[in-house]
């Protein structure tokens, strides 16, 4: 399992584009960059949401979507409004300098440019993100029943073998910022994990430097590989203490998004997991403290 975080970024959207009266087109939206979170929204039009990140969700209809780093969604768009043209607008979330970018919705049969103000953002953003984040649903009946490796495809009812807290950071390190996990900055190794790991080659990492909880010792630079068994399946809490938000990718696996909260994680918070129908996606949000 390799999770990383997803750091800055660039807002860019094709110029034109094109669509006929009373069509469905398809959107893919992915957020590729490394720091900010967009929203994304269409002058006028209903946003019918069908899949986050490989799962298919209940379709529900929106007007604007957070999307946030490393992040990709599908929309359905039907072009029911007055042929004419429409913005389509992607702006930064959580950032005292709004960058807004535009594109231009076409309807073939268009008489108008595009006209009115550009649509804005949603006001309230941390709160107003996660209480839409929390309205994405797998859709059970797309997402048909299968076997997963733990014997079950009720992933609420499989005990979790351990629970994983890992809480960012970014302390000062000799003197230079770094990022943290649980007090342990990253450091590539000249040699592969994997091939390290493969041909036995000791002193590349160590399984022992990044603890399972949050420590409360000085931040410390480490190879850190945190090890498990096959099979296992694993509570992770993302605990972000920044006021920032934060993105983190679990590299070729994919994983329940099973809650979202506000401050500090306890286990009573266990209670308000969604555990029947949570979405599973490879890269997920995490709210500011
Ligand atoms: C689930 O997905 C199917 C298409 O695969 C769709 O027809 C159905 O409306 C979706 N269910 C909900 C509740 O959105």
């Amino acid at each position: 399992m390799k999770f990383c975080r997803l750091i800055h970024s660039i807002l860019l959207i094709r110029a034109t584009n094109f669509g006929v009266s009373g069509k469905t087109y398809m959107f893919r939206i992915s957020n590729v960059g490394l720091s900010t979170s967009l929203n994304f929204r269409i002058q006028g039009h209903k946003m019918k949401l069908v899949e986050v990140e490989g799962s298919h969700v209940i379709q529900n209809l929106y007007d604007s979507l957070d999307v946030h780093v490393g992040q990709s969604i599908t929309i359905l768009v039907t072009l029911d409004q007055p042929p004419k043209d429409y913005y389509i607008v992607a702006s930064t979330r959580f950032t005292k300098t709004v960058l807004t970018a535009t594109a231009v919705l076409h309807y073939a049969n268009s008489n108008a440019p595009v006209s009115g103000p550009v649509p804005a953002a949603p006001a309230n953003g941390f709160d107003w993100s996660m209480e839409q984040a929390r309205t994405y649903r797998w859709n059970l009946t797309s997402n048909a029943a299968r076997p997963n490796p733990q014997g079950s495809f009720h992933y609420g009812t499989i005990t979790p073998t351990k629970t994983i807290v890992l809480a960012n950071s970014a302390p000062l390190i000799n003197g230079k910022l770094r990022y943290a996990v649980n007090g342990v900055s990253y450091i590539n190794p000249d040699t592969p994990l994997k091939l390290a790991d493969y041909f036995n080659i000791p002193g590349v990492f160590s399984t022992n430097s990044l603890s399972e909880l949050p420590s409360g010792r000085a931040a410390t630079l480490a190879t850190s590989v945190m090890a498990t068994s096959l099979h296992d399946f694993i509570e992770v809490v993302f605990q972000n203490n920044e006021n920032t938000m934060q993105a983190w990718h679990l590299d070729g696996y994919d994983f329940w998004v099973v809650g979202f909260g506000s401050g500090q994680w306890t286990p009573d918070k266990r209670k308000s997991y969604n555990l029947v129908d949570a979405l599973t996606r490879h890269t997920t949000q995490v709210n500011p403290h």
